[in-house]
């Protein structure tokens, strides 16, 4: 990552005492900072519901970092107390306006104290029904104006619960604050190997003349997790699978695979480019969602030696819950590129692998010569493997030495750990860097978020409204519902078995 012209500023994260901040945001502002691409001045101002004052908050996260961090605290026990200083706390009770105004005074007295201008990122790692209100009070008290300093929020998923409260949040946003100022996060676009695809896709001659209908049989998405929804169970009962990975991780990593070649790598161009794929998602009706979508829910099951619960019997959630743990839907992109090739798309919790990867499977060739040779079905696939042992992979056919003409699938990998040299930066280390730098390119605009839940919507409205759609209930540590590979027209086509390293079948 490059530390190019990054001001002076001030981060304030709203919910700094919460999981988010913990586990994700505190770590990677300080890797930030280990590695020298914050400014010279610099401060992570706190702003929580907890009483406490700055020294308090500076042991709290050096006690998160202890945990968290990246790498060991050891080895950077130097920058450690260099960060901590600057670090500082305002109890902020978000619904309270007045605190708001105690907000402002801390911030004017901090700035000139450490003579930082008021260049702000506000983060809001809060509850979503929280959003309009923080926002609201911030406007209230001035601090959303720019003559002193520009001002930036980075509001966290789920954006909205449905296409209505979607509109009506980015509304209310958008009264105090322009598009330029807000920063709609989706961690996953900040994944490098999500980027990856783009650079693997438009930086090779290779890929891209077979990157369309002719070539390409079908796509494959899957977001599987091995955990459970742990202590998230009464957030996750009102969201599901669709809300919490489709609607934004997904559909973004979809628009990713799909976008046309921007003509230049900028923020406007890129986005212009994906959300056209999200905007010609074929809309899947009420009546037919039971045809293209499958909805299921894990209940218990033997996972190596324990016996995981049922996602009923996790805390939070309602014993008769009709939440959905697992999802996996057929979808089209109607533009010219994709005509017709199906987009198969899953991810569930509780599944056997922790695994992310897009799959293109290409057509066979036109006369399989070799038919009667193959020892394995010809299946040439192209495997974008995000996540864990990140890389790309292309499987084909190759004739086994010896007489003859016989014919095995092999699996040509590239893994992005062979590039030792290099770290990977943390998805929440690029995109905070990116706002603070005033980059959008890799967060999610209105109308990319606006599309996705437009084409999302119709699905749950059907779950919510005809009780005929099954839910199918799959056992945890399984590979979710059966019923899933009946989305395949070929009765013969399964989903493809992720493995921990990419080799295939
Ligand atoms: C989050 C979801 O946005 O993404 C979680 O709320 C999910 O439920 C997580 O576990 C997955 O992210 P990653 O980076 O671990 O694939």
């Amino acid at each position: 990552m490059k530390k190019n012209n990054i001001e002076n500023q001030i981060l304030v994260i709203f919910g700094s005492n919460g999981d988010l901040a913990k586990r994700k945001l505190l770590p990677a502002v300080f890797q930030l900072y280990v590695d020298n691409l914050l400014p010279e001045r610099f401060v992570v101002l706190g702003a929580g519901s907890q009483e406490k004052d700055a020294l308090a908050y500076r042991n709290d996260v050096r006690e998160s970092l202890s945990t968290f961090a990246k790498r060991s605290l050891n080895e950077n026990a130097a920058k450690l107390d260099d960060f901590l200083e600057k670090v500082y706390y305002k109890k902020v009770h978000n619904q309270t306006e007045e605190d708001f105004g105690q907000l402002k005074e801390y911030i004017d007295g901090l700035s000139e104290r450490l003579e930082i201008k008021q260049n702000i990122v506000y983060y809001f790692s809060i509850p979503p029904f929280l959003y309009e209100v923080v926002a609201a009070h911030l406007v209230k008290f001035g601090l959303n104006l720019e003559d002193n300093g520009w001002k930036r929020i980075i509001v966290e998923k789920p954006f909205g619960y449905s296409y209505d409260t979607a509109i009506d949040l980015d509304k209310k946003l958008h009264t105090g604050f322009h598009e330029d100022q807000i920063y709609r996060i989706d961690h996953y676009l900040g994944k490098e190997t999500v980027q990856n695809i783009m650079v693997t896709r438009f930086s090779n001659g290779f890929f891209e003349p077979i990157w369309n209908r002719k070539y390409i049989d079908r796509v494959e998405i899957t977001a599987s997790e091995k955990i459970g929804v742990g202590s998230r169970g009464g957030y996750y009962d009102t969201s599901g699978a669709m809300r919490d990975m489709i609607q934004n991780h997904l559909l973004q990593v979809l628009a990713v695979v799909a976008m046309e070649p921007p003509a230049v790598f900028d923020s406007d161009s890129i986005r212009n480019e994906t959300v056209k794929v999200l905007q010609a998602l074929r809309p899947i009706k009420g009546n037919e969602v039971k045809d293209f979508v499958v909805r299921g829910q894990y209940v218990s099951g033997q996972v190596g030696e324990e016996v995981q619960k049922g996602y009923r019997q996790e805390t939070g959630v309602a014993p008769n819950s009709k939440t959905e743990t697992f999802v996996a839907l057929k979808m089209f992109i109607d533009n010219w590129r994709w005509g017709e090739v199906p987009f198969y798309v899953r991810t569930g919790k509780q599944l056997p692998e922790r695994v992310t990867e897009v799959v293109i499977h290409l057509k066979p060739a036109p006369h399989q010569l070799f038919k009667q040779l193959c020892l394995t079905e010809p299946n040439n696939m192209i495997i974008l493997r995000i996540h864990p042992d990140a890389g790309v992979a292309i499987d084909f056919g190759m004739k086994i030495p010896g007489a003859g003409f016989k014919v095995q699938n092999v699996n040509m990998a590239f893994h992005y750990s062979d590039l030792a040299d290099k770290k990977i930066a943390e998805a929440y280390e690029r995109l905070i860097l990116d706002c603070m730098i005033g980059d959008s390119t890799l967060y999610a605009r209105a109308d990319a978020v606006k599309a996705s839940w437009k084409f999302v919507d119709p699905i749950l409205q059907a779950w919510q409204n005809n009780s005929e759609i099954p839910l199918y209930f799959y056992e945890a540590g399984t590979w979710g519902p059966n019923e899933s590979n009946a989305l395949f027209a070929d009765k013969y086509v399964k989903w493809r078995q992720p493995f921990e390293n990419f080799k295939t079948e």
